[in-house]
């Protein structure tokens, strides 16, 4: 895929009915030379529009306007260019937990969870937040995690959790205030939702840090894994993470998680691991896969605000 209809595919596929501003942003740069051109001097990783919009955000550029964006990107260049190259799309949704749950609740409890790619963390306190799957509501306080569910009843407890530890190449502090800003920038504009929702979800996880570990999902995981009480369902999980590993370690995870005790849960684009016979997604928007232990059993948002179950 070119860079160009890369951006023309975020637009249509992941932007809209999402972000109309990033849907127009997108396409406009797909058509746009000259910033195709800049996009293309850097490394692959480094090309994908979520961390282009994101790095003109927290620089303080425009991303409602085109010709405003074109502008400042390009005058802008060179510290626009060192942001990219030291930063990488690390949105921390903690609105994923709402189609974790369900699969959480059903394990053998209590729970040590350990997430691999887990930004801030802000996944790893799915017992902390508040869910409303239709008029079902479970739990209390803020955030409030919004899911539309269909072909499962909804979870009526919330799991019990013993243990909480993330791994990433990079992890980011709650406590932070410069990895909080990043975080909110990776936010699309018109998401005021989902910025309330890191400002509350941040501030449960700022009362109770997690152990958050430096390091590689395949390298690292086993001494991290060997951390988790006994005593407690082991369960490895990791959302919109696998796009971002080269497929022989995607393979090498896969085979080293299938291999430890306990349960894994992979919340996934369709493509990064090798499940067999989906059923059709419920519409053209991007969706994930949820899978338990290797087997896809439904259809997610791909910032949690709906679920469709199969399995
Ligand atoms: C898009 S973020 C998703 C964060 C979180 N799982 C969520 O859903 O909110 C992907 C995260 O995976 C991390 N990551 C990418 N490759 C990794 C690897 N090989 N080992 C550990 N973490 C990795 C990135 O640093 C980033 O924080």
């Amino acid at each position: 895929m070119t860079i160009a209809e890369s951006y023309a595919e975020f637009g249509t596929r992941e932007a809209r009915g999402v972000s109309p501003t990033y849907e127009r942003l997108s396409l406009a740069v797909s058509r746009d030379d000259e910033l195709l051109a800049l996009v293309e001097t850097l490394p692959p990783a480094k090309r994908q529009p979520n961390l282009l919009f994101g790095v003109v955000r927290l620089l303080g550029g425009p991303v409602d306007d085109a010709a405003a964006f074109h502008d400042f990107t390009v005058a802008n260049w060179p510290a626009i260019e060192a942001e990219l190259r030291v930063r990488a799309v690390q949105t921390n949704e903690p609105g994923r937990c709402a189609v974790l749950l369900p699969v959480l609740a059903a394990l053998p409890q209590p729970l040590a969870l350990l997430e691999v790619g887990a930004s801030a963390g802000l996944c790893l306190y799915p017992d902390r937040y508040a869910y409303r799957y239709g008029d079902h509501l479970l739990g209390t306080g803020e955030p409030v995690l919004d899911c539309a569910l269909t072909g499962t009843a909804p979870p009526d407890q919330l799991p019990e959790v013993v243990w909480r530890a993330g791994l990433d190449l990079n992890p980011l502090r709650v406590t932070d205030p410069a990895d909080v800003a990043w975080l909110d920038a990776l936010i699309w504009p018109e998401h005021s939702h989902r910025r309330a929702r890191l400002r509350a979800a941040a501030a449960v996880a700022a009362t109770d840090p997690p152990l958050l570990a430096r390091g590689d999902l395949v390298d690292d995981l086993p001494a991290l894994a060997a951390q988790a009480p006994p005593g407690a369902t082991l369960v490895v999980f990791h959302t919109s993470v696998l796009y971002q590993v080269p497929a022989p370690r995607r393979a090498a995870f896969t085979e080293l998680v299938r291999g430890l005790p306990g349960h894994w849960i992979a919340n996934e684009t369709p493509g990064v691991l090798p499940h067999d016979a989906l059923p059709e997604p419920p519409g053209e928007a991007l969706h994930n896969v949820l899978s338990l232990d290797g087997v896809p059993l439904a259809w997610t948002r791909t910032h949690g605000q709906a679920m469709t179950w199969w399995g």
